[in-house]
């Protein structure tokens, strides 16, 4: 049986973020237009999905709905990933691994990420994706398929009253992303140093992620190596029903 796409040539959306931040929940809620109850995510679930009808895709925004081309340019793979931090690696490798990537959608608990240890978890899963993709794209001549992947940090949770706004999620990781950045430079001249000191052949080990890793590092810097990063607020639970219009609007744009 032979169909007209298979699920494997659709543009993949990687849902990748710490642990209980409502990645299970944005899936449920893209598959069933409802959030189902969630829990703990041990391995990684894929959906065909549907971009909802009020967010047109951007490659057939010219089309109306019912058209086959807009019909096809509505689909989407989400990928669900386990945010336990000893699942991160399984879902870092689906970064290199997963067929036809187009962006990745980084879930963070906006209400989590306004306390230090909250924050300096989601900023350490940040920093290695970014810099996943930061290699990616400084490794692209062997590698297939774009090489410029966006990213979107959807700060959820909204409807919590501890959330931070989205503006102050982005600089709060900002400057959290610069800590663990120095942190890793400094573990990675200290074992350097005890491995007798020379550089030989461990360039790509030491890659730093953002402009040489001087100073405050910002999102901004990852456009030189083909990745924009937006932060969009929204909830996928709450009080008034789910808000998450955003991050849909954001993934037709990608589309
Ligand atoms: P892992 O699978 O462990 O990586 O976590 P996850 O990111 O998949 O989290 P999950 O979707 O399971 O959500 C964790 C908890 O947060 C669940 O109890 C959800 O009901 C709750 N939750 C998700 N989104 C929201 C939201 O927007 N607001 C509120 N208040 N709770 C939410
Ligand atoms: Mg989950």
């Amino acid at each position: 049986i032979y169909r007209a796409q298979s699920p494997a040539a659709l543009p993949t959306f990687l849902l990748i973020g710490p642990s209980g931040a409502g990645k299970t929940a944005f899936l449920t809620l893209t598959e069933c237009n409802t959030p189902a109850n969630t829990h703990t995510s041990t391995a990684p679930l894929a959906i065909d999905a549907l971009l909802p009808d009020a967010h047109p895709p951007s490659s057939a925004s010219f089309r109306s709905a019912g058209d086959p081309a807009y019909e096809r340019a509505r689909r989407f793979l989400l990928l669900d990933t386990p945010g336990h931090g000893k699942l991160r690696r399984l879902a870092l490798a689906q970064l290199t691994s997963a067929a036809n990537i187009r962006a990745i959608i980084f879930v963070v608990d906006a209400s989590s990420v306004a306390d230090e240890a909250g924050l300096n978890d989601a900023a350490d899963y940040l920093h290695d994706v970014l810099l996943s993709l930061q290699k990616r794209y400084t490794g692209a001549k062997t590698s297939k398929g774009p090489k410029e992947i966006p990213v979107l940090v959807a700060a959820n949770k909204l409807d919590v009253f501890t959330a931070l706004p989205p503006h102050v999620v982005k600089v709060s990781l900002e400057r959290a992303i610069t800590d663990v950045r120095k942190s890793r430079a400094k573990g990675l001249k200290d074992s350097g140093a005890a491995l007798g000191g020379t550089d030989d052949g461990l360039d790509d080990e030491r890659e730093c992620l953002g402009e040489g890793g001087e100073g405050p590092f910002e999102f901004r810097q990852m456009e030189e190596v083909g990745t924009t990063v937006d932060v969009q607020g929204g909830n996928v639970l709450g009080g008034d029903g789910s808000d998450v219009d955003k991050w849909w609007a954001w993934i037709a744009e990608q589309l």
